[in-house]
């Protein structure tokens, strides 16, 4: 039957000629930036054994692990239900044969599947932002990997373990997912030691100069708005207009309302095709892409200064972690401590250690250049649905490994995978390595600058700089 429909859907597509079936793409592109599902994150790259040191074993574990893929957020749901009308404007569109290039319009299976689709409403004010079964699922599997990974440190024993999070309902439904997977029937009856204060856990949301300078300030999104200005940007408008049947270019704000939709459909169901990703070819997701990743690298990550002085408290956090465990003979507890996160918190941590950072700032104009196209900052690989960065402290035997020469390491996980760090070997850095880099970030993690302004603060910098040469000159 499936081979029939398939050979009928070919037979269209060679009989029609010039219409491209882009949900048929056979090779299809599920890159979605902050919205892609976790298995399509690291695909490809193996998550087994990485986390075997010979000659070590693991002592703590500190894990920063974002929410799994939710319902829209309230803000959204207003926007995500034009696509409604949208819908049947593309519909009409179709049946009134209004294609300006008939070389580029929707083929008929990709509309019939569009015409099938209905906006879900459950998808109200009410359950806006609430964690999606799926997410539910995968944030449970998540649990029960790490668990399976590191038993001597995700155990049995609620006092092992200490969980930091907000007190909103998707972080609470997040915390109930991970700890039914550590613990199974037994989660509600553990009553696990808890962080909830949210001025600790989110410093950015408390940093008024932060706010000023990076979150409220208009240049912060200047490079996405260069970017959408572009001949590459532009003409991808254009093609989907066309594709879609518009005698006009269609507005920016709709193409994102389709990619949103898709990308979230995706996320909520990974196996079904998703009307809305065929309207998009492989190069028109790329871009959309590549603009969420310039808004977040200039948001969160170091595109701005202010970014990595907001967001050492993580790098503080885990290196205290640490320390307890380095400074003691005997095994401490927690021994894992786990953060239910979002993914400013996780992009700002990444960045606060300095990774996956590029040789040269992305920006609105180089999209075409090699090193943007094999980008390090990259929301699809740092931040997906269920996204996470992980620390692992391993204590060594000596002489137990020929290329670990010291008592401790640390071996930092992104999704499961090696995280790269300049200094240390796939992921595994020696502790004084660790204690000499990320311990400058964790020394100097000062909020003052959050309640001073901007203006202020240049004035003393400049007063520093004038007493410190005048000291040169006396
Ligand atoms: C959302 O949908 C649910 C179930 O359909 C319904 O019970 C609830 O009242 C709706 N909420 C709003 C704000 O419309
Ligand atoms: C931000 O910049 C854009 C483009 O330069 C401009 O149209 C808009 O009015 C600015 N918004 C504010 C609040 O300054
Ligand atoms: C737009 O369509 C034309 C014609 O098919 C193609 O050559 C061009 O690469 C497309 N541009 C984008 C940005 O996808």
């Amino acid at each position: 039957m499936r081979w029939v429909l398939l050979g009928a859907l070919a037979l269209v597509t060679l009989v029609g000629g010039q219409e491209t079936c882009l949900s048929g793409e056979e090779d299809p592109y599920f890159l979605f930036g902050t919205k892609t599902a976790y298995t399509f994150s690291n695909r490809g790259i193996p998550t087994d054994r990485h986390h075997e040191v010979l000659g070590c074993q693991p002592a703590a574990i500190w894990l920063l692990s974002r929410h799994g893929s939710h319902n829209p957020e309230a803000d959204e749901i207003p926007n995500l239900q034009k696509l409604v009308d949208f819908k049947n404007n593309i519909i009409s569109n179709y049946r009134n044969g209004n294609f300006r290039n008939t070389n580029q319009r929707i083929c008929t299976s990709d509309l019939n599947l569009l015409e099938r689709w209905e906006w879900n409403s459950r998808l109200n004010a009410t359950f806006a932002g609430d964690l999606t079964s799926d997410g539910y699922i995968s944030t449970q599997q998540l649990a029960q990997a790490w668990k399976q990974r590191y038993p001597g440190l995700m155990t049995e024993n609620k006092y092992d373990f200490l969980f930091k999070y907000v007190n909103d309902r998707r972080s609470e439904t997040s915390y109930r997912a991970f700890t039914e997977g550590l613990f199974r029937e037994q989660a509600e009856t553990y009553d696990v030691r808890k962080e909830n204060d949210e001025n600790k856990l989110r410093p950015y949301k408390f940093c008024p100069a932060w706010q000023k300078d990076v979150e409220e300030n208009n240049d912060t999104l200047g490079q996405v708005r260069t970017f959408e200005s572009k001949q590459e940007y532009k003409e991808m408008i254009t093609n989907i207009s066309l594709r879609l049947g518009f005698n006009y270019d269609i507005n920016k704000e709709m193409v994102e309302n389709m990619y949103d939709m898709c990308r979230y459909n995706k996320a909520w169901n990974i196996a079904q095709i998703s009307p809305w990703c065929a309207v998009f070819t492989k190069e028109d997701l790329k871009r959309l892409e590549y603009a969420e990743d310039l808004e977040t690298y200039y948001k969160y990550g170091y595109g701005n200064p202010m970014n990595q002085k907001v967001s050492c408290a993580g790098v503080k956090d885990m290196m205290d972690f640490f320390k307890i465990h380095v400074d003691n003979a005997t095994p401490q507890q927690p021994k894992a401590q786990i953060h239910l996160t979002e993914a400013p918190t996780l992009l700002l941590t990444l960045a606060a250690l300095n990774a996956r950072r590029d040789s040269a700032p992305l920006t609105g104009d180089n999209y075409h250049t090699n090193f943007v196209q094999n980008r390090k900052w990259a929301n699809s690989a740092m931040a997906p649905f269920n996204g996470n960065l992980a620390a692992i402290l391993y204590k060594c035997t000596p002489n137990g490994n020929f290329q670990v020469k010291e008592e401790h390491q640390v071996l930092f996980l992104e999704n499961e995978r090696p995280l790269y760090l300049e200094g240390c070997r796939v992921g595994l850095c020696d502790w004084s390595y660790v204690k000499q880099r990320m311990g400058v970030v964790a020394d100097n993690c000062n909020m003052e600058f959050c309640n001073s302004a901007t203006k202020i603060n240049g004035l003393l910098s400049l007063s520093v700089v004038l007493v410190v040469f005048s000291r040169f000159l006396l």
